[in-house]
């Protein structure tokens, strides 16, 4: 089962009287975690007013296609990038028509042409329009076209008919929205995850880190156990909440992640090592204070245990997934790192003071022996999902060529 929250929801609402439904459903979604964005149709005006579904999604509805002054702001191109779905509740014949027909002359049905995100529509119409032949052939065209069709319920309607027709109520439609979410392509397999920094400590009050926030770590559990994974999440220090759906174990430093790793790496069959590890810790840390009595001092380190390669070494050794976070020549960096520690795949980013860390947005260099594939800058959440959509291709294509061999006489 998928989740909603931090999910961008953009819901679509055309001309019905279910529109009125639409205010608590953008009020359950926003419940559920999700930040929602409204596109209204014009019709969908005459049913109720944008300036109640901006007062309950906290944002400005969005009504103009190709109009200057709101393509300036958020355009159509825009909210299709920023959506991580798309839900339109309630769907009219209508809509559905010029959806099936692929058309983009207003905001909403553009915005549906644009968008790489999933999209559901969610019909609401008398149950003689439900049921003509036009609109049931139109809605076999949606489908085809990978459009999800959430309901309709049937019972009584608006103008007093008996039949299908009626949208789905909001709650209902909340539980159907977080499954858009809910891929599968890793169900039944453990993924174990190293996500933020590491802290080493010099005494009781200091010690050595980095500026890794775990941000992307992170987002890299919640997609894999949104995909269906048994997810592992070893972090270091970080100010982020336990993702939701995900077992979390806190250590402090590198050898701590080290041990922890090894009590689960066996088991796993994806490791990701995100987190930004120490390479030294001091080689004693004080267990008091140090005081200041000196003009200078030296701090004597010694390297870490590589936590990454040591898991690469098991056998046998899971699919493994390591990250570079690099301020230049990212490419032979990354390639680098994929033959001296013996990786499946690297993901390459490029850190500065700008990038990287902190930051909500990123771009990943997927670099593996078959060639490179770029994923383009977007929001962390997203970029995740994306990668772990590789990973689980790679993992079977790997997996069926073993099974292959395993069977060949
Ligand atoms: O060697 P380098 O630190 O550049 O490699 C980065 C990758 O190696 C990351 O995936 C990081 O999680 C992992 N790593 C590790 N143990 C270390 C150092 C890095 O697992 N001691």
């Amino acid at each position: 089962m998928g989740s909603l929250i931090n999910k961008h929801v953009l819901l679509g609402v055309t001309g019905g009287i279910a529109a009125y439904k639409s205010a608590d459903l953008v009020r359950r979604l926003r419940d559920a975690g999700a930040e929602v964005r409204v596109i209204m149709t014009r019709s969908a005006t005459e049913f109720i007013t944008p300036l109640t579904l901006q007062a309950v999604s906290g944002h400005p509805v969005h009504q103009h296609f190709l109009d200057t002054s709101a393509e300036a702001g958020m355009g159509h191109i825009e909210l299709a990038r920023w959506a991580d779905a798309v839900l339109v509740a309630p769907a009219s014949a209508n809509f559905l028509a010029r959806l099936a027909q692929g058309r983009a002359d207003d905001l909403l049905s553009a915005v549906c042409l644009a968008t790489e995100a999933r999209v559901a529509v969610t019909p609401a119409m008398n149950q003689q329009m439900w049921n003509n032949a036009a609109t049931q052939s139109n809605l076999a065209t949606i489908k085809k076209n990978a459009i999800r069709i959430f309901g309709p319920a049937a019972g009584s309607q608006a103008c007093g008919e008996v039949g299908p027709g009626r949208m789905l109520e909001p709650v209902e439609l909340v539980t159907l929205a977080s499954e858009l979410f809910a891929t599968g392509e890793l169900d039944g397999l453990t993924v174990l995850v190293t996500a933020g920094p590491t802290w080493e400590a010099i005494d009781p009050v200091r010690g050595l880190t980095n500026r890794s926030s775990g941000k992307m770590g992170y987002a890299v559990a919640e997609a894999a156990a949104e995909s269906g994974a048994r997810v592992i999440l070893v972090s270091g220090p970080t100010s982020l909440p336990d993702p939701e759906r995900v077992r979390t174990l806190r250590v402090e430093s590198a050898q701590e992640m080290y041990d922890t790793v090894h009590q689960h790496a066996a088991a796993a069959d994806i490791f990701i090592g995100v987190a930004a590890v120490a390479d030294y810790r001091p080689v004693r840390a004080a267990d008091r204070k140090i005081k200041k009595t000196e003009e200078t001092m030296a701090l004597e380190l010694e390297r870490n245990p590589d936590i990454l390669a040591s898991v690469t070494a098991l056998r046998p050794a899971p699919f493994t997934v390591g990250f570079a976070a690099e301020t230049e020549n990212i490419e032979p960096q990354a390639r680098r790192k994929l033959e001296n520690k013996n990786l499946d795949l690297v993901a390459a980013n490029r850190v500065g003071a700008d990038i990287g860390f902190a930051a909500d947005e990123n771009s990943l260099l997927l670099v593996e022996r078959e060639g490179v594939i770029e994923l383009p800058t977007q929001p962390k959440t997203k970029l995740a999902r994306a990668l772990i959509h590789h990973i689980a291709a790679r993992y079977r294509a790997k997996n069926a060529t073993k099974v292959h061999r395993l069977r060949r006489p």
